[in-house]
C-alpha cells in the first residue's frame, strides 16, 4: 500500500496547501469526524489527501507508516499516538510545534495529561484531538428494561446480569477474539481489580511481581469466565462488526472505548434511546484512555504553514466540541462545556477532568508503552484467551519471562 501511495504522490505534485494525512479511521462514523476536519481545513484553503489505513487501533497504520518513512515517503500528517509519539520524535523526524502551542495558549488550555503526551523533550510535537475511554460498558436499553435489569457497578452484579441474559436467551457480550479487542477487554479487568496503579505498575513499568500478584491471576479467571458470556466461538471480527452485532440487538452489552458509541449513532442507534453507558464495572471512578494525536513530519520543510494551521485549527474550542460530537470521544480542553455533551461523554470528561490519579493510560492504545512491548503482552493475553489449555499460572510465567528480557521495572511514566 505504501508503494501504490508514492506513485500517486510522484505523479501528482502537491501544493504546499496540501496536507497528506494518514490515520486509521475507516469505519463510517470515524470518516465522517475525518471529513469534519478535512472540512474546516478547506475553509481555511488547505486540502486533506486522505490515507486511510484499515485496521482497529491502528494495527496496520503503524506498519504502514513505517515503510512508508523507510521510503522516504512520509506523509505530512499522521495520526501518531502515546508512547509512539516519543519514538518517532526520538528519530528526529517530527515538526515542533511550540509558536503554535505558544500562540494559542495551550499550556493552560489542556489537561495537564494531555499536555504531557504531546511534548517530548520540552517541545510540542502533537496537536491533540480528542480522549477516548476504555473502561465503558454499552448495555441496551430495551433488553435491560424489558427484564428489569439495572447497569451492574461491580463484578457481582455483573455476573447475575449476564445470567439472567444467557437464560432468556440472549448473548450478553458482543466481543470479538481480534488480539487488541480482547487485550482491550483484559486490561479493562487489570483495572477493576487493581485501579490505576497496580494498571501502571504491570504495564507502564512492567514489574514482573505485579504479574505474580494474585490479582492477575484473578483477572486472567474472570477473563475466562466472560468468554462464556460470548459468541461461541468467538470470532475473529473487526470492532465495526461487534457494534453491529450490538445494534441489532443481537448481544445485550459490550465493553470497549467509545469509539463505538459514535459508529452506533451514525447508524441511528441513539444514546440513552437505544443503549447507554456506564463505567466498566469496578473502574466508575477511574478513566482508562487512549488520546489521539496529528504528528507532523517535517520532510522537506515545505508546508510547515498548512500543518502549524491544521494544528491549530483541531485543538480550537469549536472544532473540539463538532469533531468529538461525531467520533464518540471528549474534548482535550479543560475549558469544555460538559453541559453539552452527552450523557456517555459528560461522564468521561468528568472522569478525566478529576486528574491522574484515577486516569489509567491504556495498554492497546499505546498510552503505556512501547510498540514492540505492547504487541509481546497482546499476544500473551490473545494466547491465553484462545486456548484453553493454557493456564493463569502459564501465563504469568511468560508474561514474567517477557518483561525479564525487556529490562523490566522501568522507570519511565507516560
Ligand atoms: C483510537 C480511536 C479509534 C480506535 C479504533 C483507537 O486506538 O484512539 O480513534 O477509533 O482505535 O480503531
Amino acid at each position: 500500500m505504501a508503494f501504490c501511495t508514492a506513485k500517486i504522490h510522484a505523479a501528482t505534485p502537491q501544493s504546499d496547501s496540501t496536507l497528506q494525512v494518514l490515520h486509521w479511521w475507516t469505519s463510517a462514523s470515524e470518516r465522517k469526524a475525518a471529513s469534519l476536519l478535512a472540512a474546516r481545513m478547506a475553509d481555511e484553503g488547505i486540502t486533506w489527501r486522505d490515507a486511510g489505513i484499515p485496521g482497529g487501533a491502528g494495527i496496520g497504520a503503524g506498519k504502514v507508516l513505517k515503510s512508508r518513512v523507510l521510503a522516504n515517503d512520509a506523509p505530512e500528517v499522521t495520526q501518531i499516538i502515546g508512547v509512539s509519539i516519543r519514538e518517532w520524535a526520538d528519530l528526529g523526524f517530527l515538526l515542533e510545534l511550540d509558536k503554535v502551542a505558544a500562540a494559542n495558549k495551550w499550556n493552560t488550555s489542556f489537561f495537564p495529561t494531555i499536555q504531557n503526551l504531546i511534548q517530548h523533550r520540552k517541545h510540542v510535537v502533537a496537536a491533540p484531538l480528542g480522549i477516548h475511554r476504555i473502561n465503558t460498558l454499552f448495555y441496551n436499553k430495551k433488553i435491560f428494561s424489558t427484564l428489569k435489569l439495572s447497569p451492574p457497578e461491580n463484578w457481582d452484579e455483573l455476573v447475575m446480569v449476564a445470567a439472567k441474559l444467557k437464560a432468556a436467551g440472549l448473548i450478553p457480550l458482543a466481543q470479538s477474539s481480534e488480539p487488541w479487542q480482547v487485550a482491550t477487554l483484559f486490561e479493562n479487568l487489570i483495572l477493576a481489580e487493581g485501579g490505576p496503579e497496580y494498571h501502571r505498575e504491570l504495564f507502564v513499568r512492567q514489574n514482573a511481581q505485579a504479574v505474580m500478584d494474585k490479582r492477575f491471576s484473578h483477572a486472567l479467571e474472570r477473563l475466562r469466565q466472560m468468554k462464556s458470556w460470548m459468541n461461541n466461538p468467538v470470532d475473529e471480527r473487526p470492532w465495526t462488526e461487534v457494534v453491529r452485532q450490538f445494534s441489532k440487538n443481537e448481544a445485550a452489552m459490550m465493553i470497549t472505548g467509545d469509539w463505538v458509541k459514535g459508529e452506533l449513532n451514525d447508524g441511528g442507534f441513539v444514546t440513552d434511546e437505544a443503549f447507554s453507558c456506564t463505567a466498566m464495572p469496578g473502574t466508575g471512578k477511574y478513566h482508562l484512555y487512549s488520546v489521539d494525536t496529528f504528528s507532523m513530519f517535517t520532510n522537506d520543510y515545505s508546508r510547515i504553514a498548512a500543518q502549524e494551521k491544521l494544528a491549530r485549527l483541531v485543538a480550537t474550542p469549536a472544532v473540539q466540541v463538532d469533531y468529538n460530537a461525531v467520533k464518540g470521544s471528549v474534548s482535550v480542553r479543560r475549558d469544555a462545556d460538559p453541559a453539552r455533551m452527552d450523557s456517555c461523554a459528560r461522564a468521561s470528561w468528568n472522569a478525566f477532568a478529576q486528574g491522574a490519579t484515577t486516569q489509567a493510560p491504556s495498554l492497546v492504545h499505546r498510552m503505556a508503552t512501547d510498540e514492540t512491548s505492547k504487541d509481546a503482552i497482546i499476544a500473551v493475553i490473545h494466547r491465553y484467551f484462545i486456548d484453553a489449555t493454557v493456564s493463569p499460572s502459564d501465563t504469568q510465567a511468560r508474561l514474567v519471562a517477557m518483561y525479564k528480557t525487556f529490562g523490566n521495572n522501568k522507570k519511565q511514566t507516560p
